[in-house]
């Protein structure tokens, strides 16, 4: 062939779309990154296998953003100004996603978070305008906070709750909020709103506080680190009133944490559940296992649907550019996940349902199913 060296190579650079990922694989929140990325890579190597995007490989170019806001928003723009990625994908959780969602608007990079939930992440609650760059795969957390207050005035039948919040985290912030709202449009009272930061290791005496108003049950929307040790220092102080929880609480860390005896008697809404009689999740399941030895959680199958969006969007495109991403990424329909069936819509969310899942001999199990 005639082609010269130069050529060969300029070619070769074309032949892959490279993906910025931004995620948590090290921090307060580290097996949320760990899991979504093998979710997220496990999707890359079957489109990958099957030949690619329009004759193109994904190749991912990937930093950890160490679970803290600062690191997240540089790694942001290491990956736009250094790298020169088309998108971003990533990150975890709506603090770490925010702390970047300008930086990415003002440079016009699309970014694709798999799991931030908090409502502000696509829409500016000053303006109420959609934010154009920034999308997301899953639900957002009025649907999820609003769900666990009618299913513990329903089915625990409880009406005094307390809450007990990361007042650091606009995930923790906003989920109070919205279950408070549903809570008491549902004819409960909420005795108690407590706060924490993410520091804290030591909740003896907030909790003590809650015990003293009586509550019967107590919602702690965060994440599981700090989730783990309320549940076990509350059930040592002899709280046995049932808890509520959110996504946060996924980690197979948790159970490490607070031991399975504590966590009896602990509700959570998520995402999606291994458990579920559907083929399609049978055989993630049984491939993931493969692969890494250990059941997917949620957020291995959010980063495992959130490829096969962006691989949708992908096939949309003509010219790999950031804005031809972003004008695809508008337009996704109907992708049959495991975690439900995904189109963005004019908020750039998904609406999909979710699952309330009870955590019985430290195992999540499917308790019921909410439709959107
Ligand atoms: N929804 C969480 C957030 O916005 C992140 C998360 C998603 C955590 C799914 C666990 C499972 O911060």
């Amino acid at each position: 062939t005639s082609a010269c060296g130069t050529k060969t190579e300029e070619k070769k650079s074309e032949e892959v779309i490279k993906i910025g990922v931004n995620l948590e694989l090290s921090g307060n929140v580290a097996s949320f990154g760990q899991s979504t990325l093998n979710g997220f890579t496990l999707a890359l190597e079957e489109i990958n296998a099957a030949g690619g995007i329009n004759g193109k490989k994904l190749e991912i170019i990937k930093y950890d953003n160490k679970s803290e806001n600062t690191e997240a928003a540089s790694v942001a723009t290491r990956l736009i100004t250094q790298d020169k990625v088309p998108i971003i994908f990533g990150a975890v959780t709506s603090g770490n996603t925010m702390a970047f969602m300008n930086i990415a608007e003002t440079n016009k990079v699309p970014v694709l978070t798999p799991t931030a939930t908090n409502p502000d992440v696509t829409v500016d609650p000053k303006t109420g305008k959609v934010r154009e760059y920034i999308f997301r795969t899953c639900f957002i957390d009025p649907f999820q906070g609003t769900a666990m207050a009618k299913f513990a005035l329903e089915e625990l039948k409880v009406k005094r709750a307390a809450i007990l919040k990361d007042n650091t985290s606009p995930y923790s912030v906003g989920l109070a909020k919205f279950f408070t709202e549903g809570f008491k449009a549902g004819g409960g009272e909420v005795v108690a709103d407590e706060n924490f930061t993410v520091n804290d290791q030591d909740f003896r005496s907030v909790l003590t506080k809650i015990k003293s108003l009586n509550p019967d049950f107590i919602y702690v929307p965060a994440y599981y680190e700090q989730v783990g040790q309320i549940v076990k220092q509350a059930r040592e102080m002899g709280i046995n009133v049932a808890f509520g929880g959110s996504d946060g609480w996924d980690s197979p860390k948790l159970i490490e944490i607070a031991g399975k005896e504590a966590l009896k008697n602990c509700y959570i809404t998520n995402h999606y559940s291994p458990d579920r009689d559907d083929p399609k999740v049978k055989e993630f399941v049984n491939k993931y296992k493969e692969k890494y030895g250990n059941v997917p959680d949620a957020l291995a199958a959010l980063g495992y649907d959130t490829a096969y969006v962006l691989a949708a969007a992908l096939k949309n495109v003509k010219e790999v550019t950031p804005e031809a991403i972003k004008d695809a990424l508008k337009n996704v329909k109907d992708v049959e996940g495991v975690t439900g069936k995904i189109s963005i819509d004019e908020q750039h969310n998904a609406k999909k349902g979710l699952v309330i899942l009870e955590f019985v001999d430290g195992k999540q199990t499917y308790r019921k199913f909410v439709e959107p």
